[in-house]
C-alpha cells in the first residue's frame, strides 16, 4: 500500500493506526540514527557489546566460509564487529530501499576487501530466491537491533519462517531480542529527555502534511511511549491533546482530546518467550549471549529441518 492508502485507512479505523515503516523518509531516518546515540536508549550499544564479546564464539559456531546474509540495511557498527569476526566469503545485504543499500555495500566493500559484498534489493518479508554468489555456501542470517520485536507475534512468526525458507537447510540465524526489563527503564528509551524520540514519531505528521496536502496542527499532538504488561510491549502513540479536525489529501477527520494514533510497537521478551518465538519460526535455538545486566540478548539459531517431529 502507498503511503496515502496506508495514512487514510489507519485514520479511519478505529483503534487508528500508521504503519511504522512509513516513520522513515529523509528527516526520520536521521532521527533514527539520533535515537541510537541516545544515553536512554540501551539497545544499539549493548547489543554491540554482547556482539563483540560474543564475536569469537560466534565464528567458531557458524563456522568459515560462510555467507552472511543481513536482513535490513547493514550499514552499521554491528555488521562491521560481525564481519571481522565471522570473516564471511559472501556478505548480501538486503534491504528494500535500493539507492541507500548501494551506497553503503560500496563503502562496506572498501573497509573489507576479501569479502565479496553483494547488495540485493528485495523485501525480506517474503521468501526470496538469494543472490547465485551464495548458491554453495552455508548462509548465516544476521537480524539485529531486536527488528523482529517491531511485528506482532503472528508475523514476527511469519517473518522468521519466510527467512528460513530464503536461508534454506543448513542455515543458521543470529539474531538480536529486546528483553522485558524495569518499565522505567523501558520506558525512557522510547520517551527521552531531549525529545528526539518524540521528534521522530511527531515527523509522520510532519510528513502526512508535506507530502500529502495535510493541514495537522502540529501543537495538538504530543508523543506517548507506554508500556502495554499484556502484550509485552512498549506502545508509540500520537496523542491529541485537544480537540481537534483537519484534513489529509481532501479528507476531513476529526478527534477528541485524548485519542490517539498508534504509530509503533516494540515487543521484548523474557529469555523463554524469544526461545519460543524462533521455534515457532523454524529455528532451533543452540546459543545465546547478554549484557551483564542482561537488558538485551543476541541468540544463534538453526535452521530446524523441514517437516522434523520430536
Ligand atoms: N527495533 C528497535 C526498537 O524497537 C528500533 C526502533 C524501531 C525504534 N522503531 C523505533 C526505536 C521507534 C525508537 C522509536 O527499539
Amino acid at each position: 500500500m502507498s503511503f496515502r492508502d496506508d495514512v487514510l485507512a489507519g485514520l479511519r479505523a478505529r483503534p487508528r493506526a500508521i504503519p511504522a515503516r512509513w516513520f522513515y523518509d529523509r528527516a526520520g531516518s536521521e532521527l533514527f540514527e539520533l535515537i541510537t546515540e541516545l544515553p536512554e536508549y540501551y539497545p544499539t550499544r549493548t547489543e554491540t557489546a554482547i556482539l563483540e564479546a560474543a564475536c569469537d564464539e560466534v565464528a567458531a559456531l557458524v563456522g568459515p566460509g560462510r555467507a552472511v546474509v543481513e536482513f535490513g540495511s547493514g550499514a552499521s557498527t554491528k555488521t562491521r564487529v560481525l564481519l571481522r569476526c565471522v570473516k564471511p566469503a559472501v556478505y548480501v545485504p538486503i534491504d528494500i530501499s535500493g539507492d541507500f543499500l548501494r551506497e553503503a555495500a560500496r563503502v562496506l566493500a572498501g573497509e573489507f576487501p576479501e569479502v565479496e559484498v553483494v547488495p540485493f534489493e528485495a523485501d525480506f518479508t517474503r521468501p526470496m530466491t538469494l543472490p547465485a554468489a551464495v548458491a554453495d555456501r552455508p548462509r548465516l542470517g544476521f537480524f539485529p537491533g531486536s527488528t523482529i520485536g517491531n511485528l506482532e507475534p503472528a508475523g514476527a512468526v511469519d517473518l522468521l519462517r519466510a527467512m528460513r525458507a530464503s536461508l534454506g537447510e543448513g542455515a543458521t540465524l543470529l539474531i538480536g531480542m529486546d528483553r522485558v526489563k524495569d518499565v522505567g527503564v523501558l520506558t525512557a528509551a522510547y520517551d527521552d529527555a531531549a525529545g528526539v524520540t518524540a521528534r521522530f514519531n511527531l515527523n509522520l505528521l510532519e510528513r502526512i502534511n508535506r507530502e500529502l496536502d495535510g493541514d495537522v496542527p502540529m501543537d495538538a499532538f504530543r508523543h506517548v511511549a507506554r508500556w502495554n504488561a499484556g502484550a509485552a510491549r512498549i506502545e508509540m502513540h500520537l496523542e491529541a491533546t485537544r480537540e481537534v479536525e483537519f484534513t489529509v489529501a481532501g479528507e476531513a477527520f476529526g478527534m477528541a482530546a485524548g485519542e490517539t494514533i498508534h504509530t509503533e510497537n516494540s515487543h521484548k521478551y523474557t529469555a523463554d518467550a524469544a526461545r519460543l518465538l524462533l521455534r515457532a519460526g523454524g529455528w532451533e535455538p543452540v546459543a545465546e549471549w547478554t549484557d551483564p545486566d542482561a537488558l538485551f540478548a543476541v541468540l544463534l539459531a538453526e535452521a530446524r529441518p523441514v517437516g522434523a517431529t520430536p
